[in-house]
């Protein structure tokens, strides 16, 4: 198994360049099943998650390239199969979004229900409502979701989610693009990734509208050309990296970020001591590595994202004073990693909804282990910040959304080491 070895205590400096958007990405890649036709796709993370659809969909029977430089060249037009490789679709949770374009592009979509980070009880019954309010007949299993064309047939409906839902959002986006007649997601999820997929779409000739608000428009057209796309910067690990900075105190310029999708971040960690510039496409973030407590709850874009959780509660176990963390999201989201931090000094007690989290004056080196792809960010995170050296165990998830991480932080003057046991 491989671990991360990083002996804290150094400052960062220098720039980082933020890679393509991990939850941008993974929908968009599915999306491609939709078009008959090359998509050129651009700023493609190199990610674990990445590469697993590149297997799914070469399995399905489309042509895959990868250029230098995070372009991917994705061609579905000969794709038959609606049966994707189960054992592949386990590996992550993403999976679920073939289950809309391969309904949208062939009526039907035999698919394993989804792997993935389980820091929570993760229910897809809102995708399975829409599919449903579009037509579909739904068998599904223990390990199976069947969907195929009910007897009234596929077509456009009104769909009002009970619960504002990035995944099924974007999954019902994609089943109704290619559907006869008009779409209205209602209660739609807001988050930036959101936008990132129905702008991909529209560059192929979709007609979606609204993306961004809680009312999504899709007027579904006859089919979809092929043609070029880049994929936004990702806001969480560009929150990810702004959060090491500001616990291990330095001097950083994150590139290729777009500010605006930051502000939640920069907010609070500019209430909790760090100073932040804004530039067109750069954010500077400076810490001395003291910070003041913080009161913070997480909320759907464009609150603070509940994916920032475990990294600005490792700022809070460093910050002087009492700093409140309640999650709105996945309520049980801390045990991921808040008795990890606890081994490396932390003082965090939580009840229900929140973790008070009383500041120290450092964190200790320890063995600790990641048990989702957030959580282990923010072991990484703890351990820069940490005196002595701390060892970081199940780095696949951390791998699974961080491109070249040990690279990245190594160049900011970080000491991490991937080592293999
Ligand atoms: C996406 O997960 C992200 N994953 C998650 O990021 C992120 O934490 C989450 O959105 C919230 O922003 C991807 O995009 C691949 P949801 P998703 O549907 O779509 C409930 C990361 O670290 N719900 O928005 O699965 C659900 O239980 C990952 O990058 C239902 O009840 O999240 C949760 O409480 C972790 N029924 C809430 O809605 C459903 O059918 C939000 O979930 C779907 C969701």
């Amino acid at each position: 198994m491989a671990r991360y070895k990083i002996v804290g205590g150094n400052r960062l400096s220098g720039e980082v360049t933020i890679s393509g958007a991990k939850n941008a990405a993974v929908a968009i890649l599915p999306a491609t099943i939709l078009v008959r036709g090359k998509c050129r796709i651009e700023n493609v993370p190199d990610i674990s998650d990445v590469r697993i659809l590149l297997d799914i969909l070469k399995d399905l029977g489309a042509s895959v390239s990868r250029e230098e430089g995070g372009v991917v060249e994705i061609d579905c037009t000969n794709v038959t199969s609606t049966h994707p490789n189960p054992e592949l679709v386990r590996k992550m949770r993403a999976s679920y979004y073939l289950m809309g374009s391969l309904l949208s592009r062939f009526g039907k979509a035999n698919v394993a229900l989804p792997g993935g980070c389980n820091f929570a009880s993760r229910p897809i019954d809102q995708h399975i409502k829409g599919f449903m309010a579009l037509g579909a007949s739904v068998e599904e299993t223990e390990d199976y979701v069947n969907l195929t064309e009910g007897p009234m047939g596929l077509h456009g409906n009104r769909v009002s989610l009970d619960v504002v839902s990035v995944g099924a959002t974007m999954n019902i986006i994609m089943a109704a693009c290619l559907l006869p007649g008009r779409t209205i997601i209602e209660n739609a999820a807001k988050e930036p990734h959101i936008v990132d997929l129905a702008n991909f779409l529209n560059t192929m000739g979709a007609n979606i509208s609204g993306a961004g608000t809680d009312t999504v428009k899709i007027r579904g057209v006859e089919s979809l050309r092929g043609g070029t796309y880049a994929i936004i910067p990702d806001q969480i690990e560009a929150g990810t990296y702004m959060a090491a900075v500001a616990a291990a105190g330095g001097n950083v310029l994150v590139r290729n970020v777009i500010p605006k999708h930051m502000d939640c971040i920069t907010s609070k960690l500019s209430e909790m001591g760090v100073q932040i510039f804004n530039y067109d496409d750069s954010i500077r973030v400076i810490s001395e590595g003291r910070l003041r407590c913080a009161t913070v709850k997480t909320r759907p874009y464009p609150g603070f994202p509940t994916d920032m959780q475990a990294q600005i509660c490792v700022c809070m176990t460093i910050a002087s004073g009492l700093s409140k963390l309640t999650e709105s999201v996945y309520e049980t989201r801390f045990f991921g990693y808040c008795s990890e931090l606890a081994n490396m000094g932390a003082d965090i007690s939580i009840s229900g909804k929140t973790a008070n989290v009383n500041g120290r004056k450092k964190l200790h080196g320890a063995m600790v282990c990641a048990r989702d792809l957030r959580a282990g960010a923010a072991l990484v995170i703890a351990g820069l910040a940490a005196e002595g050296t701390t060892y970081v165990g199940n780095i696949g998830y951390v791998e699974r959304g961080y491109e070249r991480i040990v690279e990245k932080l190594t160049a900011l003057g970080a000491d991490i080491q991937r080592i293999e046991d």
